[in-house]
């Protein structure tokens, strides 16, 4: 394995940790090695030790004390070495090759390659282009070579299309993994197995059934030291036509074929595509911008966004979305999607809430049981990871009174907690070359296709009203009139 970026936040606070989880769980094979390439100057040692204090922090399951399986972490160092290198200077590839072959030699291994681009992402392109021409990226005989790149992937449907076509000139898709962690995420990854592997929820997944779906990523972090990124990107770019496509896929794809990385992507795929696109004039109809101020988050005075460092005094990028999807397919036409994300909320929840129709209730005329809550489903991605459903009860009693219960299944109950960054699964699948958590070109950009009139929309007029909601609510009044309009309500965050 190769890391490109081997000094940066990244490979500190997930790769390394990840590979580290990975061996524990005796995942990786025998000849595993890697090379860390960075800038910066450093020995293999002061590159080893610089994970150390990292390691602590993020290889414990969440609450408990950190103990670090010394074997483990031997087993793993005595497998890392670090290369000096300039990311632009061509020569350095064919440094970095020799290196490997050397390696290979040493080790009696044939070397199957997988090359990691931790790295910012006017880098994913030049990388790619680099390792083509010094011909590591060439497959020969049964030796693999595998790039996986990090989000954020493109700036707009454009650049996405130009650099999946740039990186497709040197490699074929199989080679590519473009990751988005949210797969990684075990939840994520159960939306599939909790609708498909059981029989009683299909038959009422549709718009027979179903009102509408929520989802919500919301944060209660700031943008921290991400200043200067956050800035060019905002909560659309940053986490919408990733994360939360992602989110609303999952929920509502069909059944695959099988679970093969191509049946399920195409399922995928056919999602996104379905989501009807609209005019930019038509953006302050179905998607709501806002930016946090100042306020209080856990009893603690928080900095509005403009106050944060490297950011403008009067920026004008957002820290919260919603918006309103219309997916025109048979299973869900008029069934609305609404999704939202944000910082400063008033409480980290990602969720998908699933509200059903109502019951007819001319049973209950002459009763007490006037209006009976609506039924929820609601999926918890994180945290208190779970899965509820909130329905309706007979209160005990002489009088005919219905209470709203919940049915909880909580993830830590049946199954503990293991350390995960949840990197784990999706390095162990670049490995086994199962790319069914990764996102295919297509993928990509049908994302891209449905936000670009957003951004379009968002660009030609300017918010006026930035700051417009206090950090450590729920978001912008803006986000609740949206729903209001159409008679329903958000569930709450906090
Ligand atoms: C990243 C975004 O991709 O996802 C961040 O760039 C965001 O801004 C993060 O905070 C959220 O991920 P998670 O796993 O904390 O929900």
């Amino acid at each position: 394995m190769v890391i490109f970026g081997a000094a940066g936040d990244l490979t500190k606070r997930l790769v390394v940790p990840a590979l580290y989880n990975l061996a524990c769980a005796k995942l990786l094979p025998e000849e595993f090695a890697i090379t860390g390439v960075d800038i910066a100057e450093k020995s293999d040692d002061e590159w080893r030790g610089s994970f150390r204090e990292m390691l602590q922090e993020f290889v414990k399951p969440a609450g408990e004390s950190a103990h670090v399986d010394q074997n483990a972490w031997n087993w793993l160092t005595s497998r890392m070495s670090y290369f000096r290198g300039d990311l632009n200077n061509s020569e350095m590839y064919e440094k970095l090759k020799a290196k490997l072959h050397e390696q290979d030699a040493s080790r009696g291994t044939a070397g199957n390659y997988l090359f990691y681009l931790a790295v910012a992402p006017q880098f994913f392109g030049p990388v790619v282009e680099h390792l083509g021409k010094s011909c590591l990226t060439c497959e020969t005989g049964n030796c693999w070579r595998r790039v996986v790149i990090e989000k954020p992937f493109g700036h707009d449907l454009a650049s996405a299309h130009e650099l999946n076509q740039r990186i497709l000139a040197v490699l074929r898709e199989e080679q590519i993994y473009r990751i988005d962690h949210y797969l990684g995420k075990e939840t994520v990854q159960n939306i599939m197995m909790f609708r498909f592997a059981n029989g009683f929820f299909e038959p009422v997944w549709n718009r027979d059934r179903i009102d509408h779906v929520q989802i919500t990523a919301a944060e209660t972090v700031g943008v921290e030291q991400r200043g200067a990124f956050y800035e060019k990107t905002g909560a659309l770019r940053d986490m919408v036509p990733n994360h939360v496509f992602q989110l609303v896929a999952m929920t509502a794809m069909e059944a695959p074929s099988s679970f093969s990385a191509d049946a399920v992507r195409a399922e995928k795929a056919k999602v996104i595509e379905s989501i009807r696109i609209c005019q930019p004039d038509q953006v302050s109809c179905t998607a709501v911008r806002g930016q946090y101020g100042p306020g209080e988050i856990d009893g603690k005075h928080v900095a509005g966004y403009r106050e944060e460092p490297h950011v403008a005094p009067d920026s004008r990028t957002e820290t919260y979305v919603a918006m309103k999807l219309a997916i025109e397919n048979w299973r869900w036409a008029d069934v609305p999607f609404y999704v939202r994300t944000g910082k400063r909320l008033a409480r980290r929840k990602t969720q998908i809430a699933i509200r059903f129709k109502e019951a007819p209730c001319a049973l209950f005329r002459y009763t007490a049981v006037r209006n009976p809550a609506p039924n929820w489903l609601l999926v918890r991605i994180q945290p208190d990871e779970g899965i509820a459903l909130e329905f309706g009860a007979k209160i005990p009693g002489p009088v005919t009174k219905l209470g709203d219960v919940r049915m909880d299944f909580k993830y830590q109950d049946y199954f503990g907690t293991a350390p995960n960054t949840g990197y784990e699964t999706l390095l162990y699948d670049v490995m086994i070359g199962d790319a069914t958590l990764f996102q295919r070109a297509d993928n990509i950009e049908a994302g891209w296709r449905v936000v670009q009139p957003v951004l379009d929309g968002w660009g030609m007029n300017p918010p006026g009203d930035f700051p417009n909601y206090a950090a450590g609510i729920d978001g912008p009044a803006a986000a609740e009139e949206m729903l209001a309009r159409e008679g329903r309500r958000w569930r709450p965050i906090g």
